[in-house]
């Protein structure tokens, strides 16, 4: 398995560009379903997830054409002749479940392998499946799979309240409620940047949606789609990680494509660690106010307030800060993973529960350390920026689903990292 090696080398300068969303492209994708008609998405990300949406688009019949390197991808619906998901891809990727709603509203029948759990909770879907339940959905749960019919062929417009804020849940409905018969309210539905962007996708297909970034969703149902060109949203969750970059090691880096309210939360928790954070025009310029970061206490929440996905990082910023900081998580039971692995660099971390206790040290010494989850893999490597000697981040094929280019943008602003290919 390939490794990645981080020596904290000092402070950092230049530029890093950011791609667009992994988590807006995995929802944007499956929208081709809705449609005869070609949807082309650009700027989308080249990482393993959008490679693992391919190949399940594709195993279900759609044509995916992936031109300029992966950066555009055209995908076209026309002949849809599978309607299963099957579990040997669903397992690799959650986001797979997201194809039930588009299927089920197009053919009204789809059968998607359930998820399971993961590394970072239990991470149910039964939220996704109460809505298209209202919607008229009628289902069926064996042999590891949910197998969905609309009643009558058709979803039917509903109303339907998330009991607790889902991404993903709102996502789906979103997806199945554009071709539904009628009106579909989605009340305590989630805000996050993706919705939005999926919503404006929808929209430019022919789907008529308002309140999108509101907390409440109303969608009149159409017969049809047809298609349309879109570029996917700027990922918010890899501008957060780069901006913790300078914050961590020192000097001066400007994320571009960055705008502030992708990341308001977060950026006001960095104000208030005395990080600046500036909008220029190019995007978003992160430095250290004064000398050493002062800990601050973060509580994730849903967007608007500080995402879970900046959690690990925000973590590692915390590790050699000046006090005692507390971080909860309240979306994920099982997201401090990476606490056991900055341990192994010389942090004070203490974890209780939901919460984090970090107490910041002067130095953290590079170690070898495990990768256990995306964004636990990416905490290690920033820590690895500030530590003294070497780390050697392993199982970064976690990194590999979500950061694009990783070794690349980071070398671009001057620190020492570089990709290790097994046996080497
Ligand atoms: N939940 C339920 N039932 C459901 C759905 C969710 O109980 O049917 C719970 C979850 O277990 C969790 C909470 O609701 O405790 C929120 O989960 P949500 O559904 O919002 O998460 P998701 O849609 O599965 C997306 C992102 C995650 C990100 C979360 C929260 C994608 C593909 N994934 O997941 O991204 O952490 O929203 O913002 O969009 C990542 O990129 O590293 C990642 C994990």
């Amino acid at each position: 398995m390939d490794r990645i090696v981080v020596k904290g080398n000092g402070a950092l300068s230049g530029d890093i560009p950011i791609s667009g969303a992994k988590n807006a492209c995995l929802t944007l994708m499956p929208a081709t379903l809705l449609s005869e008609e070609p949807l082309t998405l650009t700027n989308a990300p080249r990482l393993s997830d959008i490679r693992t949406m391919t190949a399940l688009l594709q195993s279900l019949g759609c044509e995916v054409t992936s031109l300029q390197d992966g950066k555009v991808l055209t995908m076209s619906s026309h002949d849809i002749n599978n309607h299963k998901a099957d579990y040997d891809i669903v397992r690799k990727m959650r986001a797979s479940i997201l194809v039930l709603g588009p299927m089920l509203a197009r053919d009204g029948h789809a059968v998607v392998s359930l998820p399971g759990g993961c590394a970072i909770g239990a991470r149910p879907v039964d939220l996704h499946l109460k809505a298209l339940e209202a919607m008229g959905a009628e289902l069926d749960l064996r042999d590891g799979y949910v197998h969905a019919k609309a009643i009558g062929g058709r979803l039917q417009g509903a109303e339907f309240t998330f009991p607790l804020v889902s991404v993903g849940a709102t996502e789906n409905a979103l997806l199945a409620a554009v071709l539904a018969k009628g009106t579909t309210v989605l009340k305590n539905s989630a805000r996050e940047p993706e919705i939005v962007d999926l919503a404006n996708c929808l929209i430019k297909m022919g789907a008529q949606i308002e309140g999108a970034a509101t907390g409440t969703i109303t969608i009149q149902g159409v017969d049809s789609l047809h298609g349309a060109t879109h570029p996917v949203v700027t990922d918010r969750i890899e501008l957060g990680t780069y901006m913790l970059a300078p914050a961590i090691a020192g000097g001066e880096v400007e994320l571009l494509g960055g705008q502030r309210e992708l990341v308001g939360a977060f950026a006001d928790k960095l104000e208030e660690a005395e990080i600046e954070v500036t909008q220029t025009n190019r995007g978003l310029k992160v430095k250290r106010k004064n000398g050493r970061v002062r800990a601050v206490d973060v509580v994730t929440e849903p967007f608007p307030g500080f995402p879970t996905d900046l959690q690990a990082q925000m973590m590692a910023l915390m590790c050699t800060a000046e006090g005692t900081s507390v971080l909860e998580e309240k979306i994920f039971e099982n997201r401090f993973m990476h606490a056991p692995e900055l341990m192994r660099m010389g942090a004070n971390i203490d974890v209780h529960g939901g919460h984090a206790t970090v107490t910041g040290v002067d130095k953290l010494k590079g170690a070898p350390v495990m990768a256990t989850d995306l964004r636990a893999s990416v905490s290690l490597i920033l820590a690895g920026l500030a530590a003294e000697g070497e780390t050697v981040v392993s199982r970064v094929y976690h990194l590999d689903r979500g950061y694009e280019h990783v070794v690349r943008k980071l070398s671009g602003v001057g620190a020492h990292i570089e990709r290790l290919q097994e046996g080497d």
